[in-house]
């Protein structure tokens, strides 16, 4: 795809579309519509008057009109509803929607006219970052009936705008799209290829183009560091678990010393139950219970490229989840790396067990905040549904900067409390704690908790993402399949810790 910024002079693109928003109840009386009025001929006050486009937010129309040779001669109008809610991130939306809108129609280049007086570097990085996201789907396993169709040439115009903060805004804008999508891509793939040992291979991969550090640490590894409640997941599959280790340090920090920002992630290639087996229906959709890991692995792919001053590690448990003879079975107790036993009574709260020595092996390395993520329990979808992501966690500061940084790239996280009246529900009779709480009770909070018991001094907060990390229905600016939620708030709070 070319992209290129331009600063005025739309119509003169050489492109075969404008994509323009449109403000609610904006009028074609407004200089800006009256102009491309009248470069239509008077077709846009009709879609005004006849087709009551009124600019609400989604609403769309196109418009043809006979065009100078190279000129752009179609108009497609967005609305993106009253100006003064038009933030950042509906500028995401608005250029999403035009991809897919226009790609629909076999429309491969056109220029973007955001109208929005935020940061114009933020609204390229947005622009670009969602021109990339938009056209993500999920045929790579189609031989036949495969959507082929790309933009080819994008352009994003900003009225006056800097161009040197346009150029370096699209070019961040760039690295965080295809980081979101390199996320989404191992999350659409079947667990008879991804499984744990083909995600660490990606991983070191990726490390390696970027210049990232990365130690996999394999089974003998893990047995020596005595991660046992990570292995009691892992032993009853074929295939051998991996702990994927990225490390990003940059040329010169100006984070405080000592401190260390962690991202931990659930990497369940496969998630069958268990010897608590899951039921038939809907279990192929546990090939994506690896998304926390895929997010850790996207998100410091883009870290590698953006460079930020301040230190990153990224923790990955990857195990397949399997029942064999070999399997654990609901009642075995474990001991984890910090020397917690667990009584195992439901395989299927897996997620939690791999995550208990992933945090604990965050912290030795050194980390002083944990971020984890971890498609973790159904629970958070009856709560919360695909709409926001729970977080939870130790410390509200940052708490609060993760809903925050969620608010300002259009993520959505709603916090749910933990506390000790609820770790009490995690108590065993016969070991310190099991592996899951009281029947059919806060079963989101019941997993928090106990992954809390593996966190010693760092400030932590766990995002369970069962609900939002893969997306069920199409939407105008997005397909459907993972969502790579997540890695745009983890990048925004590193981005302002700086
Ligand atoms: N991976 C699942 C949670 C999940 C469910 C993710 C649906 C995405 C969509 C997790 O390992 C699990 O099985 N959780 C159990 C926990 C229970 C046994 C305490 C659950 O939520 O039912
Ligand atoms: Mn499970
Ligand atoms: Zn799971």
């Amino acid at each position: 795809m070319k992209s290129q910024a331009i600063t005025g002079n739309f119509q003169e693109a050489n492109v075969d579309a404008i994509a323009v928003a449109v403000f609610k109840d904006e009028k074609t009386t407004a200089p800006f519509l009256k102009e491309l009025d009248k470069t239509t001929g008077g077709l846009i006050a009709g879609i005004f008057k006849d087709e009551d486009f009124k600019g609400d937010a989604g609403e769309t129309a196109l418009v043809r009109f006979a065009a100078g040779k190279g000129k752009p001669s179609r108009v497609l109008l967005i609305g993106v509803g009253k100006k003064e809610d038009y933030k950042v991130p509906a500028v995401g939306v608005l250029a999403g929607t035009a991809v897919r809108f226009l790609l629909k129609r076999n429309i491969t280049s056109f220029v973007l006219v955001p109208r929005s007086e935020a940061d114009a570097g933020e609204v390229a990085q947005v622009a670009m970052q969602s021109v990339i996201t938009s056209q993500y789907g999920v045929d790579k396993y189609k031989t036949k009936d495969k959507n082929e169709k790309v933009v080819e040439n994008f352009v994003l115009c900003v009225d006056g705008a800097d161009a040197g903060a346009l150029k370096s805004g699209l070019n961040r804008g760039e690295i965080v799209g295809e980081s979101m999508n390199f996320t989404r891509d191992m999350c659409n793939e079947p667990a008879n290829i991804l499984h744990p040992t083909e995600m660490a291979k990606r991983a070191e991969k990726m490390a390696k183009e970027t210049g990232l550090k990365c130690e996999i640490l394999d089974e003998a590894k893990m047995k020596k560091l005595g991660m046992g409640s990570l292995l009691s997941v892992s032993i009853g599959s074929e295939q051998p678990p991996k702990m994927i280790v990225l490390k990003y340090e940059p040329k010169k920090s100006t984070g405080k010393k000592g401190e260390l920002l962690a991202i931990v992630g659930k990497g369940v290639c496969f998630d069958t139950g268990g010897i608590s087996l899951k039921p038939a229906e809907g279990m192929d959709a546990m090939k994506h219970d690896m998304t926390g890991g895929g997010t850790v692995i996207g998100t410091m792919r883009a870290i590698a490229l953006l460079k930020p001053s301040i230190p990153v590690i990224g923790v990955v448990a990857a195990v397949e989840n399997m029942p064999s003879g070999k399997a654990t079975r609901p009642g075995d107790v474990v001991t984890a790396m910090n020397g917690k036993t667990i009584e195992v009574l439901n395989t299927d709260a897996e997620g939690r067990l791999i995550l208990a020595d992933a945090v604990a092996y965050a912290e030795k390395e050194g980390a002083t905040t944990i971020v984890d993520m971890a498609t973790l329990t159904g629970a958070v979808i009856i709560a919360l549904g695909d709409l926001n992501t729970a977080v939870l966690g130790n410390d509200q500061d940052l708490i609060n900067t993760i809903i925050e940084c969620g608010k300002e790239v259009g993520e959505d996280y709603w916090q749910l409390p933990v506390g000790p009246g609820y770790s009490r529900q995690i108590k065993s009779d016969i070991a310190d704690i099991k592996n899951i709480g009281a029947p059919r009770k806060a079963g989101t909070i019941a997993g928090a908790v106990f992954i809390q018991e593996f966190v010693d001094k760092a400030k932590w907060a766990h995002l369970d993402i069962a609900g939002t990390a893969w997306a069920d229905d199409i939407k105008p600016h997005q397909g459907k399949g993972p969502t790579g939620v997540c890695i745009r708030t983890l990048l925004r709070m590193i981005e302002k810790s700086q």
